[in-house]
């Protein structure tokens, strides 16, 4: 377990943007101080900042004029100096030291944390997610609010926030009803005990059942009686229910161990649950005037919410035969959420297609006086899976496609590619890392997609070594372990002036100029610098996935490293470097590397193997 605390590291930009602002405080009228430095990564130095720009129609001077003074009171600054150049109507080069590139590598290295800091500490979050439905296969929808979920209530649990992982799922409506009566006239339809299988064999005797329903009045009759009974507590339809619940939940859990989601029994807060505060919430709506009777229901109505029609849509709390459902069970979490979980922020990962449900019900929630503004409720709406022919993903009869079989069917791929590859590694070695590699395969390509889009599942580009791909970080990743192993057992020539390098991460013996192992007056060749400069950004592309809850920013950004770190390796010898100084340093990059890209891929829910 990584300790919850504030890192020590100042990233890179944030010092530079400390100097630029410091400085255009010296320069700009007191009324204007703390004007936003605008610092960005540049192609031409290091950083640049338009600033100057932006506040020079205030100042009543040209920006060349303000960016040349803050030129001079960056000069002024402290040492290591940060190189200040005017460009162009007033732009600010910005080029910082070797050293303090360096310097910030060995701190990256030495803090456990690798300068994330715990931006969002005090912060609670509940995160809904997955929410598959019992007795129902799961499709590939619930598995990107799986993949998806997992992955915002890593980032938010590793910048500190309290995080509540809640799996809403469908374990509650008049459907059990139908199930119930038609596992009862079938006594011999096995689905008991059978793990994976046990969703197959109801997902069908659930179409059987519908197939009855329809078709057979008397039949009909008989499962909404069994609704009636189920609701009444009647003893035998409740031990049922509770059996196909609990095999499902069985289902599921096993999935998510597959699938490395931080999702397990004590995460289940199914619809049942809120089924007794169901009365009360529509009391309540109805008596503060919000839910009105319509055609026999109680709904309610938001402002502007039109269809195409012009007509204003309803969102039924209770239905006209009296039962109550999604919306009003939606309502009674948002209670419990922001008064007994004191959430700060509520995440629904949830298909785009539910937008006007969520909408609606937060809405309504916010006039009962349920959901106050000071608290976050945000639909985190995700696109549809098509398939390769860009039809929503189904097989080719039209059936929801097993999730078992397309993990299955992504780490056969990735077998097949390792085991084409001279890897040398044992056949058990081989089972396990194939099954990592499947697994990151089917998770990356859904979380490297912009979220609210759909996108294509494509078995083959997905496991690929190259691109941006999950395989190709895992790939990126164990060959700098190796690197890292051979360093080890080949140490450098001692006999060179420099210092031996051990353990890139070591700490040293307090020789001047070395931080945590590394020479920090060593010179810095381009590769290095870029690769360090990724580097930097770790904890802004964290606090950016939180911000925007797009976990497809991670994936860019650990993929912009390994992109860094593949041009680093092209041009600079680490085993083979020139001295053992450089060597070291160089190790140390590629230390600082692999823990970056395994600490990223783990907040993904992605493991990164030690070899490949
Ligand atoms: N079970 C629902 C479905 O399969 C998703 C539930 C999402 N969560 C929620 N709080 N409504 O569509």
């Amino acid at each position: 377990m990584r300790g919850f605390r504030v890192t020590d590291v100042v990233a890179i930009k944030d010092q530079v943007e400390a100097a630029v602002q410091a400085a255009l405080t010296e320069v700009l009228p007191a009324e204007l101080a703390g004007a936003d430095p605008v610092v960005r990564r540049s192609d031409r130095a290091d950083f640049q900042s338009n600033a100057t720009l932006a506040v020079a129609k205030k100042a009543h001077r040209a920006p060349r004029d303000i960016a040349a003074d803050v030129v001079t009171h960056v000069a002024e600054g402290e040492s290591p100096k940060i190189d200040a150049e005017v460009s162009g109507p007033g732009f600010l080069n910005l080029t910082v030291p070797d050293q303090m590139i360096w310097s910030n590598v060995a701190a990256r290295l030495a803090d456990d944390r690798l300068g994330v800091s715990t931006s969002r500490t005090g912060e609670r979050v509940v995160v809904d997610y997955s929410a598959p439905n019992v007795a129902k296969q799961m499709h590939v929808g619930h598995l990107r609010s799986t993949i998806i979920g997992d992955t915002l209530a890593r980032v938010f649990d590793h910048l500190g926030a309290g995080v509540i992982r809640q799996n809403h799922i469908g374990d509650w409506g008049t459907q059990f009803g139908m199930l119930i009566q038609y596992l009862d006239e079938h006594p011999d339809a096995a689905w008991r005990g059978r793990g994976a299988e046990t969703m197959d064999a109801l997902d069908g005797l659930y179409k059987a059942a519908r197939k009855e329903f329809e078709a057979d009045p008397a039949f009909a009759d008989r499962a909404r009686s069994r609704v009636v009974a189920l609701q009444a507590g009647d003893e035998a339809t409740v031990a049922t229910w509770r059996d196909l619940v609990a095999e499902s939940e069985t289902a599921f859990e096993a999935i998510y161990q597959r699938l490395n989601i931080q999702l397990d029994h004590d995460n289940f807060d199914g619809e049942s649950r809120y089924n007794p505060a169901l009365p009360g919430i529509v009391e309540a709506l109805t008596e503060a005037g919000i839910a009105i009777e319509s055609d026999g229901a109680m709904v309610t109505f938001t402002d502007g919410v039109v269809n195409a029609d012009g007509d204003p849509v309803p969102l039924i709390v209770r239905k006209r035969d009296g039962g109550y459902g999604y919306a009003a069970t939606d309502l009674a979490t948002i209670r419990l959420r922001v008064d007994e979980y004191r959430a700060d922020r509520i995440l629904y990962v949830v298909d785009a297609r539910q937008a006007l449900h969520f909408r609606l019900v937060f809405d309504t929630a916010r006039r009962a006086g349920w959901l106050p503004e000071s608290v976050h409720a945000r639909h985190v709406a995700f696109g549809t899976v098509l398939g390769t022919d860009g039809r929503p993903f189904k097989t080719r009869s039209g059936d929801t496609v097993r999730l078992t079989d397309l993990l299955d069917e992504a780490v056969g791929r990735a077998h097949a590619i390792l085991a084409e590859r001279d890897t040398g590694l044992d056949a058990e070695e081989l089972d396990a890392i194939a099954n990592a590699a499947g697994i990151a395969a089917v998770k990356y390509a859904d979380l490297s997609n912009t979220r609210t889009k759909d996108y294509v599942y494509d078995p083959a580009q997905m496991v690929s070594f190259t691109g941006n791909t999950g395989v190709y970080l895992q790939y990126a990743h164990a060959r700098i372990r190796s690197i890292l192993r051979k360093a080890e057992q080949t140490p450098p020539d001692t006999t060179a002036t420099g210092t031996a390098a051990t353990s890139a991460a070591g700490p040293d013996a307090g020789e001047p100029g070395m931080l945590a192992g590394v020479d920090v007056t060593a010179p810095l060749e381009p590769a290095e610098r870029a690769l360090a400069l990724a580097l930097d950004e770790f904890d802004q592309a964290l606090r950016d996935v939180a911000d925007t809850l797009e976990p497809h920013r991670l994936c860019g950004y650990l993929y912009a490293v390994a992109t860094a770190y593949t041009k680093f390796y092209d041009t600079c010898p680490v085993l083979t470097a020139p001295n053992p100084t450089t060597r070291t340093n160089r190790l140390a990059l590629c230390d600082l590397t692999g823990r970056t890209l395994d600490t990223g891929l783990g907040l993904l829910g992605i493991t990164a193997p030690e070899r490949m």
